[in-house]
């Protein structure tokens, strides 16, 4: 077996685990193929967040099910949250695959590689002891920006939610190895990090002194802004239930932590945060708004949103729309509930009907792309600063990418020499998905 494609499905916590599946296969000597047909082993990492991932994953098993009677030496692994929830179930659906491995069993892919001859596949998902600690290499895309974990798992089992199952309980990272990481990172070029986790603001809850310390989220921030030649963090995701004043502050005053912030509302109706077991109301999530607003005036916000989760009336639901015009979030993610395996949501009564769903969905995003072409036009005339990430998307020489503190894309033009740099940018349109400018002088 000589090279390897990744196919990725979902959030950034599974971009950046195919960087670590990748960072894996590579020390075992594979090189990454342009292509799936140019491929030796072909590895799914799939989603299971709601059913049309999953119909997602099981229409490009079918594509690789004929790749494979064309080339039956090709190798199919699937890893990630279908494989953590499903295991050998998968086999029946699709016998064809090889190897199946969950989401704590990255570090042991070479064993699996290794073993493939000698039996039959069995799906390998458990939870080992300790996987926060394991240190994977991870072959990263962005040479700029970089995802870092700080957790793994969630335990606030919101009631639609498959994350508490299929990622198991929560856990951080030791803040050494967090900070050992970034370090490393920036000496290979990196300016900029993500910190990952489902609910980064309860970090540190079960660190003790033989983890290297007990640390709180703000105090992460602080240890990873005195970083040398490190330019910006962002993190995602918060929850609103723990977003403290102590977080507010850091973000206020660490000049390296972007003024941008993700903040899931769900729903603006109490009735269907008590039923998804959010544990905020919505009075109390406007007042969080409100104090990083008030600490940070040009604060950029995102939120996601669901629709359609059972119970929903239409009262429920125009409170939502309600506060999508009266927050005006940069941007949104919006979703029709889904029904998911395990969760309490599916025993609740009042399941919404798909159109009546998929009309609410349509409005949200209708209103919501006002608003986002609203605010990306108001920005004309401003001054952003910008990291520059690489050419842009058309890859035309001279033309430049990056990002503004708010995370919105900059194109502009400038010397490829500029990329990892800051740079002022004076914004001149504000088109649907991203910001165009021009370099001012600093
Ligand atoms: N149906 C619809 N959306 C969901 N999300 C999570 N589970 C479901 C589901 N069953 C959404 C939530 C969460 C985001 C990552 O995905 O909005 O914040
Ligand atoms: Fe899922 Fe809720 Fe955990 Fe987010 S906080 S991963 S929505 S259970």
């Amino acid at each position: 077996m000589r090279s390897y494609k990744v196919l990725t499905f979902g959030c950034q916590m599974n971009e950046h685990d195919s960087e670590k599946i990748s960072g894996v296969l590579a020390a075992e000597g594979l090189a990454s193929a342009r292509d799936v047909e140019d491929a030796d082993l072909v590895l799914v990492n799939t989603c299971s967040i709601r059913e049309k991932a999953e119909q997602k994953f099981y229409s490009e098993l079918g594509k690789l099910r004929l790749l494979k009677e064309k080339h039956p030496s090709l190798v199919i692994a699937v890893s990630g949250c279908i494989a953590q929830q499903e295991g050998d179930r998968i086999l029946k659906r699709a016998p064809f695959v090889d190897i199946i491995f969950g989401n704590q069993n990255i570090k042991d892919l070479p064993g699996l590689l290794s073993s493939l001859d000698a039996k039959r596949p069995e799906a390998l998902t458990e939870f080992p002891e300790g996987y926060e600690h394991f240190i994977l290499p991870a072959e990263r895309r962005g040479s700029v920006a970089s995802f870092v974990n700080i957790m793994y798992g969630c335990n606030n089992y919101c009631s639609y939610c498959v994350v508490p199952y299929v990622r198991g309980r929560e856990r951080s990272r030791r803040p050494d190895d967090i900070v050992r990481e970034v370090e490393s990172l920036v000496a290979s070029g990196v300016r900029e990090v993500t910190l990952l986790g489902q609910n980064v603001n309860s970090y540190g809850m079960g660190l003790d002194n033989k983890d290297g310390g007990v640390c709180n989220f703000p105090e992460l921030l602080r240890l990873v802004d005195s970083i040398d030649g490190l330019l910006r963090i962002r993190f995602v995701t918060s929850h609103p239930k723990d977003l403290s004043d102590s977080l507010v502050e850091a973000m206020a005053t660490l000049p390296k932590v972007c003024e941008n912030i993700h903040l899931p509302l769900q729903s603006a109706s109490d009735n269907m945060l008590l039923a998804m077991n959010r544990r905020y109301g919505f009075l109390e999530y406007m007042d969080k708004i409100g104090r990083l607003r008030a600490e940070m005036s040009d604060m950029a916000l995102s939120t996601d949103i669901i629709v359609g989760f059972p119970g929903e009336t239409e009262e429920d639901y125009d409170n939502t729309v309600a506060a999508l015009r009266d927050i005006r979030y940069d941007s949104i993610f919006p979703f029709k509930y889904s029904r998911r395996p395990n969760t309490k949501a599916l025993t609740l009564s009042g399941h919404i009907p798909e159109d009546i769903k998929a009309a609410r969905l349509d409005e949200i995003i209708r209103i919501q792309n006002e608003i986002t072409e609203e605010k990306n036009r108001a920005r004309v005339g401003r001054v952003e600063e910008v990291l520059v990430e690489g050419q842009d998307r058309s890859g035309t020489p001279g033309r430049l990418s990056g990002r503004s503190r708010g995370g919105k894309v900059v194109n502009f033009e400038g010397d490829v020499s500029l990329v990892g740099t800051l740079v002022d940018v004076r914004i001149t349109e504000g088109k649907k998905h991203s910001l165009m400018g021009e370099i001012v002088q600093r």
